[in-house]
């Protein structure tokens, strides 16, 4: 095995530095500078053999880097360095935009699509009467084939009469509004969190059944003061990260 490059890699057996830290290091170098996406890491028992470790040793440095989303393992292959994550974008772009930016091909396939009289959580979040018809569009989102999001949209009927019966499947909801409505989003609000798949969504998501940590996304969109559409999304959290700019903060220093 080739250690990585800025490692000069070898498990220092004196150091106070935890044996199975030092080996996720050398690990890390690896996957950062000599392995590719979905190329296979060497074998617990090759890397024990290596290193002159434990096997236990070498299990919890590599589940570490599982956990982390930096390698996933395939029962019965072995372990993979995983695609790294997404930036999940902090613009009011639509998924099609931000998936042509990065180079993938953005897909959707429509999961239900129906007008629903507005409940009335949804009228105060869209700012119309309770029982007014809302279209509501539940489709999963791909990238390069890929399942990377479950995304429900409500959108009134008044924003966008008859949205109901046109076809969505390999467009865009945001071009679809500003060509044959003129809806054309200035502003938006997006709250993200930490939450669990359901299991319809993690089937969808191809995330394994029980536990699989999501991103959870409610976005409003206006048009002036007027809210065109709430969405809530389910994002993988194994595929996306958030990276945010820190600003020192003018009073603090
Ligand atoms: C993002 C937003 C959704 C929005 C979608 C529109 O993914 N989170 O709220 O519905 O973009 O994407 P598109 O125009 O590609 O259908």
């Amino acid at each position: 095995m080739a250690a990585g490059k800025g490692s000069g890699a070898g498990i220092d057996h004196q150091s106070p530095v935890p044996k199975y830290s030092q080996l996720r290091e050398i690990l890390l170098d690896l996957v950062e500078t000599e392995l590719g996406a979905d190329q296979a890491i060497p074998s617990e028992r090759e890397l024990s053999a290596r290193f002159g470790l434990s096997r236990m040793t070498v299990r919890q440095s590599v589940d570490h880097l599982v956990s982390e989303g930096r390698l996933y393992r395939v029962q019965g292959k072995g372990t993979f360095v995983a695609r790294p994550k997404i930036e999940m974008p902090l613009r009011l772009a639509s998924f099609t935009e931000d998936m042509r930016a990065r180079g993938l091909e953005p897909g959707s396939r429509d999961l239900d699509r129906r007008t629903d009289a507005a409940s009335a959580h949804l009228a105060r979040m869209l700012l119309i009467e309770p029982g007014d018809p809302v279209h509501v569009i539940e489709r999963l989102r791909t990238a390069d084939g890929i399942p990377m999001a479950v995304e429900r949209s409500h959108i009134p009927d008044a924003v966008a009469p008859g949205l109901g019966e046109e076809p969505l499947a390999g467009r865009s909801l945001y071009d679809l509004l500003a060509s044959t409505y003129g809806v054309l989003l200035d502003r938006g609000e997006q709250t993200i969190e930490a939450g669990i798949a359901d299991p319809t969504d993690a089937a969808l998501l191809d995330l394994p059944a029980g536990a699989a940590a999501v991103l959870l996304l409610q976005r409003r969109s206006f048009v002036g003061d007027r809210p065109v559409e709430f969405a809530v999304s389910t994002y993988r959290a194994d595929r996306y990260q958030l990276h945010v700019a820190l600003e020192v903060p003018r009073t603090g220093r």
